[in-house]
């Protein structure tokens, strides 16, 4: 049986890209109640309808950037007795270009939105999950978590954050025998638009959406620690342990075009 099965499964950013489709399969695998929280109302009321038929969805317009926002948002599932068994921290944005031509408000938006709305998010949710002794966190980070990369240095440094955070609340976990999983979840570009514009090396090939929400789910089932998409960003910590910082930009950067990657990207529009 599914670890999804008869389990309520919160997804922030749940209305498009990876997490519209970690919902689906969560609700194909059995989930009792799906909770999408997002900031866009319309494609949430479509992604509701669409998914109708797989099982109850519940939806919340919650901007997770804004603290009182999740608190509020957190009530009203409690006022549900909606208690959730496995939280799916999903949201991001990216502003792409130099450093010197983001915005102090781009800048604070990003790292609200993808680092520390996850752990005011996780704060609200955990200490239900740990008295219940039974609990999932998914993190979605990313591979620029592992590598440095011009042109995302705000993105970047956000998901270097998360993974920090999330591999630590793992080991805070561990440590006093809570049976509460965390997951880290760490892939290269993904084509969701999210990304638009990139251009790869065929070692760091762009992953489909629904490849990539099937093995999320599917290491969420396993139980594991940590997943790294494709294979090749299993390489990066390794390559930069071993080669001194010059010869991995040579290779890494150059030769496998990572620090080209973001030239030509466009993303979409959210700021
Ligand atoms: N697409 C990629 O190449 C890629 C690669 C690595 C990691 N990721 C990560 O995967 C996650 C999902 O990305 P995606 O590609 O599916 O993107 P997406 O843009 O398709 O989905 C992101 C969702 O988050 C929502 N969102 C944005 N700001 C929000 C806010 N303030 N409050 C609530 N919801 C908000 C959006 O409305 C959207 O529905 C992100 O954390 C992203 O950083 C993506």
């Amino acid at each position: 049986m599914s670890t999804f099965n008869q389990q309520n499964i919160l997804i922030t950013g749940g209305a498009s890209g990876i997490g519209k489709i970690m919902g689906r399969i969560a609700l194909e695998k059995g989930a009792r109640n799906l909770v999408i929280w997002d900031i866009d109302q319309e494609a949430m009321n479509r992604t509701a309808k669409e998914f109708a038929h797989l099982g109850q969805v519940t939806t919340q317009k919650v901007d997770v950037s804004q603290l009182d926002e999740i608190k509020i948002a957190c009530l009203e599932l409690e006022k549900e007795n909606l208690q959730i068994n496995i939280l799916i921290n999903n949201a991001g944005i990216i502003v792409g270009g130099n450093f010197w031509q983001n915005s102090h408000e781009k800048i604070q938006k990003t790292m609200a939105i993808n680092t520390a709305a996850l752990m005011h998010l996780t704060r609200e949710i955990l200490p239900g999950m740990m008295d219940r002794k039974q609990g999932h966190i998914v993190n979605i980070s990313s591979a620029a978590s592992l590598v440095a990369n011009p042109k995302m240095s705000v993105y970047a440094a956000s998901k270097w954050a998360v993974t920090a955070w999330s591999e630590s609340l793992r080991l805070e976990l561990e440590a006093v025998g809570s049976p509460v999983n965390v997951t880290t979840v760490t892939p290269s570009y993904i084509s969701t638009g999210m990304f638009e514009g990139v251009k790869t090396h065929w070692i760091q090939p762009i992953l489909e959406p629904e490849k990539t929400a099937q093995r999320i789910i599917r290491a969420v089932e396993k139980d594991k620690i940590i997943i790294r998409m494709p294979w090749s960003v299993y390489m990066t910590p390794f390559l930069k342990g071993l080669l001194p910082i010059r010869w991995f930009d040579l290779v890494v950067g150059k030769w496998l075009k990572v620090y080209k990657s973001m030239d030509e990207f466009r993303g979409k529009k959210i700021l």
